[in-house]
Protein backbone atom coordinates (compact mmCIF):
# COMPACT_ATOMS: atom_id res chain seq x y z
CA UNK A 1 0.00 0.00 0.00
CA UNK A 2 3.09 2.74 1.12
CA UNK A 3 5.05 1.56 -1.70
CA UNK A 4 1.94 2.05 -3.89
CA UNK A 5 1.66 5.68 -2.90
CA UNK A 6 5.20 6.84 -2.97
CA UNK A 7 5.26 4.91 -6.45
CA UNK A 8 1.98 7.23 -7.38
CA UNK A 9 3.52 10.07 -6.24
CA UNK A 10 6.10 9.90 -8.27
CA UNK A 11 4.75 9.29 -11.73
CA UNK A 12 1.73 12.05 -11.17
CA UNK A 13 3.00 15.18 -12.40
CA UNK A 14 0.95 18.62 -12.40
CA UNK A 15 0.11 19.22 -15.79
CA UNK A 16 1.67 22.69 -16.89
CA UNK A 17 -0.82 25.09 -18.74
CA UNK A 18 -1.15 25.29 -22.04
CA UNK A 19 -3.75 27.20 -24.60
CA UNK A 20 -6.79 25.75 -25.75
CA UNK A 21 -6.25 26.17 -29.35
CA UNK A 22 -3.37 24.89 -32.12
CA UNK A 23 -2.29 26.81 -34.70
CA UNK A 24 -3.37 26.44 -38.25
CA UNK A 25 -1.98 29.51 -40.16
CA UNK A 26 0.92 31.65 -39.43
CA UNK A 27 2.00 35.09 -40.15
CA UNK A 28 5.76 35.91 -40.81
CA UNK A 29 7.01 38.62 -38.77
CA UNK A 30 10.65 40.37 -39.10
CA UNK A 31 13.58 41.32 -36.89
CA UNK A 32 15.55 44.57 -37.54
CA UNK A 33 18.81 46.55 -36.31
CA UNK A 34 18.86 48.97 -34.10
CA UNK A 35 20.45 51.51 -36.65
CA UNK A 36 16.88 50.51 -38.89
CA UNK A 37 14.82 51.50 -35.81
CA UNK A 38 16.60 54.99 -35.09
CA UNK A 39 16.03 55.63 -38.43
CA UNK A 40 12.23 54.78 -38.87
CA UNK A 41 11.59 56.19 -35.37
CA UNK A 42 12.66 59.20 -36.35
CA UNK A 43 10.90 59.77 -39.40
CA UNK A 44 8.09 58.50 -37.90
CA UNK A 45 7.79 61.90 -35.56
CA UNK A 46 8.48 59.69 -32.29
CA UNK A 47 4.87 58.24 -32.99
CA UNK A 48 4.31 54.92 -32.71
CA UNK A 49 0.94 55.26 -34.77
CA UNK A 50 3.27 56.85 -37.52
CA UNK A 51 5.81 53.46 -37.96
CA UNK A 52 5.03 50.89 -40.73
CA UNK A 53 3.87 48.01 -39.41
CA UNK A 54 6.86 46.16 -41.20
CA UNK A 55 9.18 47.73 -39.41
CA UNK A 56 8.00 46.45 -35.79
CA UNK A 57 8.64 43.02 -34.39
CA UNK A 58 6.50 42.22 -32.28
CA UNK A 59 3.46 44.43 -32.08
CA UNK A 60 1.36 45.63 -28.71
CA UNK A 61 0.13 48.99 -30.06
CA UNK A 62 -3.13 47.67 -29.46
CA UNK A 63 -5.13 44.66 -28.76
CA UNK A 64 -8.24 46.44 -30.92
CA UNK A 65 -8.67 44.26 -34.21
CA UNK A 66 -5.68 42.79 -33.70
CA UNK A 67 -6.77 39.08 -32.77
CA UNK A 68 -6.81 36.06 -34.76
CA UNK A 69 -9.90 34.69 -35.77
CA UNK A 70 -11.09 30.62 -35.56
CA UNK A 71 -11.80 28.13 -38.19
CA UNK A 72 -15.36 28.53 -37.18
CA UNK A 73 -15.36 32.50 -37.27
CA UNK A 74 -13.77 32.11 -40.93
CA UNK A 75 -16.19 29.35 -41.98
CA UNK A 76 -19.09 31.68 -40.41
CA UNK A 77 -17.80 34.45 -43.36
CA UNK A 78 -18.40 32.26 -45.87
CA UNK A 79 -21.87 32.26 -44.53
CA UNK A 80 -22.28 35.86 -44.79
CA UNK A 81 -25.28 37.48 -46.44
CA UNK A 82 -24.91 40.17 -48.34
CA UNK A 83 -27.68 41.92 -48.63
CA UNK A 84 -28.71 45.54 -48.37
CA UNK A 85 -31.57 44.82 -46.02
CA UNK A 86 -32.75 42.00 -43.87
CA UNK A 87 -29.72 40.06 -43.80
CA UNK A 88 -29.78 36.93 -42.32
CA UNK A 89 -26.19 37.77 -40.60
CA UNK A 90 -27.84 40.72 -39.32
CA UNK A 91 -30.55 38.49 -37.27
CA UNK A 92 -27.90 36.21 -36.53
CA UNK A 93 -26.09 39.04 -34.68
CA UNK A 94 -29.23 40.19 -33.55
CA UNK A 95 -29.97 37.00 -31.58
CA UNK A 96 -26.73 36.21 -30.06
CA UNK A 97 -26.52 39.33 -28.25
CA UNK A 98 -29.96 38.84 -27.29
CA UNK A 99 -29.05 35.34 -25.82
CA UNK A 100 -25.77 36.39 -24.69
CA UNK A 101 -26.13 39.99 -23.13
CA UNK A 102 -30.22 40.25 -22.90
CA UNK A 103 -30.72 43.37 -24.93
CA UNK A 104 -34.04 43.59 -27.43
CA UNK A 105 -32.80 46.14 -29.87
CA UNK A 106 -29.55 46.19 -31.66
CA UNK A 107 -27.52 48.55 -34.48
CA UNK A 108 -24.56 47.38 -36.02
CA UNK A 109 -21.84 49.62 -36.62
CA UNK A 110 -18.38 49.64 -38.14
CA UNK A 111 -16.95 49.80 -34.57
CA UNK A 112 -16.60 51.39 -30.93
CA UNK A 113 -16.51 55.04 -31.56
CA UNK A 114 -18.91 54.52 -34.39
CA UNK A 115 -21.46 53.12 -31.90
CA UNK A 116 -20.43 55.93 -29.25
CA UNK A 117 -21.12 58.47 -32.07
CA UNK A 118 -24.50 57.58 -33.19
CA UNK A 119 -25.47 56.66 -29.44
CA UNK A 120 -24.26 60.09 -28.03
CA UNK A 121 -25.76 62.30 -30.77
CA UNK A 122 -29.11 60.41 -29.68
CA UNK A 123 -28.23 61.24 -25.76
CA UNK A 124 -26.18 63.92 -25.01
CA UNK A 125 -26.72 67.66 -25.49
CA UNK A 126 -24.38 70.47 -24.81
CA UNK A 127 -23.89 71.39 -21.45
CA UNK A 128 -24.37 68.07 -20.21
CA UNK A 129 -22.26 65.75 -17.79
CA UNK A 130 -21.41 61.86 -18.08
CA UNK A 131 -20.21 60.53 -14.80
CA UNK A 132 -17.88 56.90 -15.42
CA UNK A 133 -14.57 55.27 -14.68
CA UNK A 134 -11.98 56.74 -16.59
CA UNK A 135 -13.22 56.97 -19.65
CA UNK A 136 -12.11 55.77 -23.20
CA UNK A 137 -10.31 58.63 -24.94
CA UNK A 138 -12.59 58.35 -28.25
CA UNK A 139 -15.54 58.37 -25.60
CA UNK A 140 -14.19 61.17 -23.64
CA UNK A 141 -13.68 62.69 -26.91
CA UNK A 142 -17.37 62.22 -28.61
CA UNK A 143 -18.19 63.30 -25.25
CA UNK A 144 -16.24 66.57 -25.34
CA UNK A 145 -16.91 67.54 -29.26
CA UNK A 146 -20.42 67.76 -28.18
CA UNK A 147 -19.45 70.46 -25.40
CA UNK A 148 -20.07 68.45 -23.09
CA UNK A 149 -18.10 66.69 -19.76
CA UNK A 150 -17.24 63.41 -18.52
CA UNK A 151 -16.61 62.83 -14.78
CA UNK A 152 -14.19 60.51 -13.29
CA UNK A 153 -15.33 58.87 -10.62
CA UNK A 154 -13.21 55.82 -10.38
CA UNK A 155 -11.80 54.43 -7.04
CA UNK A 156 -8.79 56.30 -5.23
CA UNK A 157 -6.89 52.91 -5.63
CA UNK A 158 -6.75 52.66 -9.32
CA UNK A 159 -4.57 55.45 -9.33
CA UNK A 160 -1.69 54.14 -7.11
CA UNK A 161 0.12 50.71 -9.74
CA UNK A 162 1.40 49.90 -5.89
CA UNK A 163 -1.95 49.20 -4.06
CA UNK A 164 -3.37 45.64 -4.68
CA UNK A 165 -7.29 45.75 -5.11
CA UNK A 166 -9.07 43.21 -7.25
CA UNK A 167 -11.87 45.45 -8.64
CA UNK A 168 -9.68 49.03 -9.94
CA UNK A 169 -12.09 49.61 -12.51
CA UNK A 170 -14.77 49.93 -9.67
CA UNK A 171 -16.93 53.39 -9.68
CA UNK A 172 -16.92 55.11 -5.73
CA UNK A 173 -20.51 55.48 -5.24
CA UNK A 174 -19.78 58.38 -2.95
CA UNK A 175 -18.21 60.79 -6.29
CA UNK A 176 -20.74 59.01 -8.31
CA UNK A 177 -23.87 60.68 -5.89
CA UNK A 178 -22.22 63.65 -5.54
CA UNK A 179 -22.36 64.21 -9.32
CA UNK A 180 -25.89 63.06 -9.15
CA UNK A 181 -26.56 65.80 -6.33
CA UNK A 182 -24.73 68.57 -8.15
CA UNK A 183 -26.41 68.34 -11.60
CA UNK A 184 -30.54 68.52 -12.48
CA UNK A 185 -31.28 65.39 -13.65
CA UNK A 186 -31.89 66.40 -16.89
CA UNK A 187 -28.11 67.02 -17.91
CA UNK A 188 -26.98 63.74 -17.08
CA UNK A 189 -28.32 61.63 -19.56
CA UNK A 190 -26.63 58.55 -18.62
CA UNK A 191 -23.23 56.88 -16.72
CA UNK A 192 -21.37 55.16 -18.36
CA UNK A 193 -18.96 52.21 -16.89
CA UNK A 194 -16.41 50.99 -18.83
CA UNK A 195 -15.76 46.88 -18.37
CA UNK A 196 -12.69 46.48 -18.23
CA UNK A 197 -11.85 49.79 -17.65
CA UNK A 198 -8.96 50.25 -20.21
CA UNK A 199 -7.62 53.67 -18.79
CA UNK A 200 -7.23 52.36 -14.96
CA UNK A 201 -4.93 49.39 -16.64
CA UNK A 202 -7.44 46.85 -17.96
CA UNK A 203 -9.14 46.61 -14.33
CA UNK A 204 -12.18 44.89 -14.04
CA UNK A 205 -15.48 46.54 -11.99
CA UNK A 206 -16.87 44.27 -9.45
CA UNK A 207 -20.56 42.60 -10.08
CA UNK A 208 -21.19 43.97 -6.31
CA UNK A 209 -20.08 47.59 -8.15
CA UNK A 210 -21.91 47.04 -11.54
CA UNK A 211 -25.36 46.45 -9.25
CA UNK A 212 -24.84 49.03 -6.60
CA UNK A 213 -23.92 51.82 -9.65
CA UNK A 214 -27.13 50.60 -11.33
CA UNK A 215 -29.31 50.76 -7.77
CA UNK A 216 -28.25 54.45 -7.55
CA UNK A 217 -28.45 55.43 -11.23
CA UNK A 218 -31.87 54.50 -10.69
CA UNK A 219 -32.57 56.18 -7.15
CA UNK A 220 -31.82 59.10 -9.17
CA UNK A 221 -33.41 58.65 -12.80
CA UNK A 222 -29.83 58.22 -14.70
CA UNK A 223 -29.80 55.74 -17.86
CA UNK A 224 -26.79 53.07 -17.10
CA UNK A 225 -24.74 52.28 -20.59
CA UNK A 226 -22.01 49.60 -20.40
CA UNK A 227 -19.09 50.69 -22.73
CA UNK A 228 -18.62 46.75 -23.70
CA UNK A 229 -15.32 46.33 -25.45
CA UNK A 230 -13.70 43.98 -23.03
CA UNK A 231 -16.67 42.79 -21.04
CA UNK A 232 -15.79 39.25 -21.61
CA UNK A 233 -12.61 39.81 -19.62
CA UNK A 234 -14.59 41.55 -17.06
CA UNK A 235 -16.74 38.55 -16.33
CA UNK A 236 -13.50 36.40 -16.06
CA UNK A 237 -12.34 38.23 -13.43
CA UNK A 238 -15.28 38.28 -11.56
CA UNK A 239 -15.26 34.49 -11.66
CA UNK A 240 -11.57 33.95 -10.52
CA UNK A 241 -11.74 37.24 -8.02
CA UNK A 242 -15.02 37.85 -6.86
CA UNK A 243 -17.08 35.40 -4.09
CA UNK A 244 -19.54 33.54 -5.12
CA UNK A 245 -18.95 33.43 -9.11
CA UNK A 246 -16.22 30.62 -8.96
CA UNK A 247 -19.17 27.87 -10.16
CA UNK A 248 -20.68 29.89 -12.41
CA UNK A 249 -20.07 29.72 -16.11
CA UNK A 250 -18.40 33.06 -18.45
CA UNK A 251 -21.96 33.37 -20.05
CA UNK A 252 -23.85 33.09 -16.92
CA UNK A 253 -21.86 35.73 -15.65
CA UNK A 254 -21.99 38.08 -18.79
CA UNK A 255 -25.76 37.37 -18.69
CA UNK A 256 -26.28 38.69 -15.00
CA UNK A 257 -23.43 42.00 -15.59
CA UNK A 258 -25.72 43.05 -18.13
CA UNK A 259 -28.94 43.01 -16.28
CA UNK A 260 -27.33 46.44 -14.21
CA UNK A 261 -27.36 48.04 -17.62
CA UNK A 262 -29.88 49.84 -19.75
CA UNK A 263 -27.66 49.83 -22.81
CA UNK A 264 -23.76 49.30 -24.23
CA UNK A 265 -21.60 50.18 -27.06
CA UNK A 266 -19.33 47.70 -28.15
CA UNK A 267 -16.05 47.57 -29.89
CA UNK A 268 -16.16 44.24 -30.88
CA UNK A 269 -12.39 44.10 -31.97
CA UNK A 270 -11.83 43.61 -28.72
CA UNK A 271 -13.56 40.14 -27.27
CA UNK A 272 -15.41 39.56 -29.68
CA UNK A 273 -12.37 38.86 -31.57
CA UNK A 274 -13.19 40.55 -35.06
CA UNK A 275 -10.88 42.69 -37.16
CA UNK A 276 -13.62 45.59 -37.22
CA UNK A 277 -16.96 45.92 -35.98
CA UNK A 278 -19.05 47.51 -33.27
CA UNK A 279 -22.50 47.50 -32.23
CA UNK A 280 -25.03 49.40 -29.90
CA UNK A 281 -27.38 47.38 -27.86
CA UNK A 282 -30.70 48.77 -25.76
CA UNK A 283 -33.56 47.72 -23.96
CA UNK A 284 -35.35 50.92 -24.54
CA UNK A 285 -37.57 51.70 -28.00
CA UNK A 286 -37.65 55.39 -28.06
CA UNK A 287 -33.38 56.11 -27.77
CA UNK A 288 -33.16 52.59 -30.05
CA UNK A 289 -35.56 54.80 -32.52
CA UNK A 290 -33.48 58.08 -32.14
CA UNK A 291 -30.24 56.12 -32.31
CA UNK A 292 -31.48 54.50 -35.43
CA UNK A 293 -31.80 57.54 -37.28
CA UNK A 294 -28.51 58.46 -36.64
CA UNK A 295 -27.23 55.42 -37.79
CA UNK A 296 -28.87 55.60 -40.90
CA UNK A 297 -26.81 59.06 -41.48
CA UNK A 298 -23.47 58.09 -40.28
CA UNK A 299 -22.99 54.25 -40.46
CA UNK A 300 -25.93 52.61 -42.74
CA UNK A 301 -28.68 51.29 -43.16
CA UNK A 302 -30.33 49.82 -39.47
CA UNK A 303 -29.54 45.96 -40.21
CA UNK A 304 -25.48 46.48 -41.70
CA UNK A 305 -24.60 49.56 -40.57
CA UNK A 306 -20.99 49.99 -41.39
CA UNK A 307 -20.67 45.98 -41.44
CA UNK A 308 -20.82 43.54 -43.99
CA UNK A 309 -22.78 40.65 -43.97
CA UNK A 310 -19.93 37.81 -43.34
CA UNK A 311 -18.17 40.40 -40.81
CA UNK A 312 -21.49 40.04 -38.79
CA UNK A 313 -21.62 36.49 -38.95
CA UNK A 314 -17.95 36.38 -37.99
CA UNK A 315 -18.90 38.70 -35.01
CA UNK A 316 -21.54 36.33 -33.87
CA UNK A 317 -19.34 33.42 -33.78
CA UNK A 318 -16.59 35.53 -32.08
CA UNK A 319 -19.14 37.13 -29.33
CA UNK A 320 -19.54 33.09 -28.80
CA UNK A 321 -16.50 31.75 -28.05
CA UNK A 322 -15.15 34.89 -26.52
CA UNK A 323 -17.23 34.14 -23.37
CA UNK A 324 -15.80 30.52 -22.93
CA UNK A 325 -13.88 29.93 -20.09
CA UNK A 326 -10.95 27.90 -21.63
CA UNK A 327 -10.22 30.81 -24.29
CA UNK A 328 -10.77 33.62 -21.77
CA UNK A 329 -7.68 31.82 -19.31
CA UNK A 330 -5.36 31.17 -22.21
CA UNK A 331 -5.29 34.60 -22.85
CA UNK A 332 -5.70 36.25 -19.50
CA UNK A 333 -2.70 33.71 -18.09
CA UNK A 334 -0.36 34.92 -20.93
CA UNK A 335 -0.88 38.31 -20.29
CA UNK A 336 -0.38 37.18 -16.42
CA UNK A 337 2.85 35.49 -17.87
CA UNK A 338 4.14 38.75 -19.04
CA UNK A 339 3.59 40.64 -16.09
CA UNK A 340 4.95 38.11 -13.70
CA UNK A 341 8.27 38.41 -15.69
CA UNK A 342 8.54 41.91 -15.83
CA UNK A 343 7.48 42.14 -12.06
CA UNK A 344 10.68 39.63 -11.09
CA UNK A 345 13.18 41.73 -13.37
CA UNK A 346 11.96 44.55 -11.11
CA UNK A 347 10.15 46.73 -14.00
CA UNK A 348 7.11 48.52 -12.10
CA UNK A 349 3.57 47.77 -13.22
CA UNK A 350 0.41 47.99 -12.54
CA UNK A 351 -1.16 45.49 -10.25
CA UNK A 352 -2.93 43.45 -9.87
CA UNK A 353 -2.23 42.90 -14.06
CA UNK A 354 -4.87 44.00 -16.63
CA UNK A 355 -7.11 41.56 -18.59
CA UNK A 356 -5.39 42.76 -21.91
CA UNK A 357 -2.54 44.22 -20.72
CA UNK A 358 0.42 44.74 -18.81
CA UNK A 359 0.73 48.72 -18.05
CA UNK A 360 4.22 50.01 -16.72
CA UNK A 361 4.34 52.64 -14.36
CA UNK A 362 6.40 54.94 -16.26
CA UNK A 363 7.07 57.58 -13.56
CA UNK A 364 8.14 55.06 -11.32
CA UNK A 365 10.63 54.11 -14.41
CA UNK A 366 11.77 56.93 -15.35
CA UNK A 367 11.78 58.63 -12.18
CA UNK A 368 14.72 61.46 -12.75
CA UNK A 369 12.16 62.66 -15.98
CA UNK A 370 9.99 66.18 -15.45
CA UNK A 371 6.41 65.52 -16.56
CA UNK A 372 6.46 67.91 -19.18
CA UNK A 373 8.64 65.64 -21.65
CA UNK A 374 6.20 62.98 -22.17
CA UNK A 375 7.65 60.13 -19.85
CA UNK A 376 5.89 57.38 -20.84
CA UNK A 377 6.50 58.12 -24.39
CA UNK A 378 10.00 58.44 -24.40
CA UNK A 379 9.50 54.92 -22.98
CA UNK A 380 7.94 53.27 -25.51
CA UNK A 381 10.39 55.43 -27.85
CA UNK A 382 13.31 53.26 -25.44
CA UNK A 383 11.37 49.52 -25.89
CA UNK A 384 11.25 49.98 -29.78
CA UNK A 385 14.52 51.05 -30.22
CA UNK A 386 15.57 48.46 -27.78
CA UNK A 387 13.91 45.19 -29.72
CA UNK A 388 11.31 46.58 -32.40
CA UNK A 389 8.52 46.47 -29.90
CA UNK A 390 5.80 48.27 -30.49
CA UNK A 391 3.83 49.87 -27.04
CA UNK A 392 2.13 52.64 -26.51
CA UNK A 393 1.79 55.72 -24.49
CA UNK A 394 -1.24 56.02 -22.47
CA UNK A 395 -0.77 59.63 -20.52
CA UNK A 396 0.04 63.42 -20.63
CA UNK A 397 0.01 62.76 -24.94
CA UNK A 398 -3.00 60.84 -24.49
CA UNK A 399 -5.02 63.29 -21.97
CA UNK A 400 -5.12 65.71 -24.94
CA UNK A 401 -4.90 69.45 -23.48
CA UNK A 402 -7.75 70.85 -21.69
CA UNK A 403 -10.90 72.21 -24.32
CA UNK A 404 -10.94 75.25 -22.23
CA UNK A 405 -7.44 76.24 -20.53
CA UNK A 406 -5.78 74.17 -23.84
CA UNK A 407 -3.39 73.31 -20.79
CA UNK A 408 -1.94 69.92 -21.07
CA UNK A 409 -3.83 67.37 -18.81
CA UNK A 410 -1.15 65.74 -16.53
CA UNK A 411 -3.28 62.34 -16.04
CA UNK A 412 -2.36 60.49 -12.27
CA UNK A 413 -1.10 58.04 -14.08
CA UNK A 414 1.72 58.13 -17.06
CA UNK A 415 1.78 54.70 -17.96
CA UNK A 416 3.14 52.38 -20.96
CA UNK A 417 0.80 50.36 -21.88
CA UNK A 418 1.86 46.32 -23.82
CA UNK A 419 -1.43 45.24 -25.15
CA UNK A 420 -1.24 41.78 -26.24
CA UNK A 421 -3.36 40.80 -29.44
CA UNK A 422 -5.64 37.88 -28.86
CA UNK A 423 -4.72 34.20 -30.01
CA UNK A 424 -1.55 36.09 -31.68
CA UNK A 425 1.71 35.82 -30.13
CA UNK A 426 3.38 32.69 -27.97
CA UNK A 427 4.82 32.91 -24.72
CA UNK A 428 8.29 33.02 -26.03
CA UNK A 429 7.49 36.52 -27.67
CA UNK A 430 6.21 37.80 -24.19
CA UNK A 431 9.91 36.47 -22.73
CA UNK A 432 11.32 38.62 -25.81
CA UNK A 433 9.61 41.85 -24.24
CA UNK A 434 9.91 41.36 -20.98
CA UNK A 435 14.01 41.05 -21.74
CA UNK A 436 13.85 44.26 -23.74
CA UNK A 437 12.03 45.90 -21.49
CA UNK A 438 14.73 44.66 -18.53
CA UNK A 439 17.39 46.02 -20.86
CA UNK A 440 15.84 49.24 -20.77
CA UNK A 441 15.22 49.63 -17.05
CA UNK A 442 18.63 48.57 -16.07
CA UNK A 443 19.92 51.40 -18.63
CA UNK A 444 17.46 53.77 -17.17
CA UNK A 445 19.50 56.49 -15.52
CA UNK A 446 20.90 57.08 -19.17
CA UNK A 447 17.50 58.17 -20.48
CA UNK A 448 17.96 61.87 -19.67
CA UNK A 449 15.44 64.17 -21.50
CA UNK A 450 12.27 62.49 -22.86
CA UNK A 451 9.98 64.53 -25.98
CA UNK A 452 8.75 68.16 -26.58
CA UNK A 453 5.86 68.05 -29.21
CA UNK A 454 6.26 69.59 -32.43
CA UNK A 455 2.97 69.53 -33.97
CA UNK A 456 -0.31 68.57 -32.79
CA UNK A 457 -4.03 68.51 -33.59
CA UNK A 458 -6.90 69.97 -31.68
CA UNK A 459 -8.53 66.74 -30.47
CA UNK A 460 -7.45 62.92 -30.02
CA UNK A 461 -4.02 64.42 -30.69
CA UNK A 462 -1.55 61.40 -29.57
CA UNK A 463 -2.62 59.71 -33.01
CA UNK A 464 -0.79 62.33 -35.43
CA UNK A 465 1.36 64.28 -33.11
CA UNK A 466 5.05 65.25 -34.18
CA UNK A 467 7.62 65.04 -31.30
CA UNK A 468 11.33 65.70 -31.21
CA UNK A 469 13.87 65.00 -28.34
CA UNK A 470 13.49 68.00 -26.04
CA UNK A 471 17.09 68.75 -25.52
CA UNK A 472 19.86 67.91 -27.92
CA UNK A 473 21.92 65.89 -25.63
CA UNK A 474 18.19 63.57 -26.54
CA UNK A 475 19.55 62.56 -29.54
CA UNK A 476 23.14 60.95 -28.11
CA UNK A 477 20.40 58.82 -26.68
CA UNK A 478 19.58 57.61 -30.05
CA UNK A 479 23.87 57.33 -30.80
CA UNK A 480 25.22 53.93 -30.73
N1 LIG B 1 -14.06 51.88 -25.53
C1 LIG B 1 -12.95 51.31 -25.05
C2 LIG B 1 -12.88 50.89 -23.62
C3 LIG B 1 -11.85 51.10 -25.90
O1 LIG B 1 -10.75 50.55 -25.41
C4 LIG B 1 -11.95 51.49 -27.26
C5 LIG B 1 -10.84 51.31 -28.17
C6 LIG B 1 -13.15 52.08 -27.71
C7 LIG B 1 -14.18 52.27 -26.80
C8 LIG B 1 -13.32 52.53 -29.12
O2 LIG B 1 -13.48 51.44 -29.96
O3 LIG B 1 -11.47 51.48 -31.47
O4 LIG B 1 -13.51 50.16 -32.04
O5 LIG B 1 -13.55 52.62 -32.17
N2 LIG B 1 -9.71 51.02 -27.79
C9 LIG B 1 -8.55 50.73 -28.63
C10 LIG B 1 -7.35 50.54 -27.75
C11 LIG B 1 -8.34 51.67 -29.76
O6 LIG B 1 -6.25 50.47 -28.29
O7 LIG B 1 -7.50 50.43 -26.54
P1 LIG B 1 -12.96 51.44 -31.49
Amino acid sequence: MYRYYVKSQKITMELPFSESYKIKMVEPIRKSTKEERRRWIKEAGYNMFNLKSEHVFIDLLTDSGTGAMSDRQWAAMMMGDESYAGATSFYNLKRTVKKLLGFEYMLPTHQGRAAENVLFSALISEGDVIPGNTHFDTTKGHIEFRKATAIDCTIDEAFDTTVQHPFKGNIDLNKLESVYLKYPKAHIPAIIVTVTCNSAGGQPVSMENLREVYELSKKYGIRVIFDSARFAENAYFIKTREEGYAHKSIKEIVAKMFTYADGMTMSSKKDAIVNMGGFIALREEALYKKAAQFNIIFEGYITYGGMSGRDMNALAQGLDEGTEFDYLETRIKQVAYLGQKLKEYGVPVQEPFGGHAIFVDAKRFLPHLPEGQFVAQTLAVELYLEAGVRSVEIGTLLADRDPITRENRYPKLELLRLAIPRRVYTNNHMDVIAAALKNVYDRREEIKSGYKIIDEAPILRHFTVQLAPSHEETIGLLGP
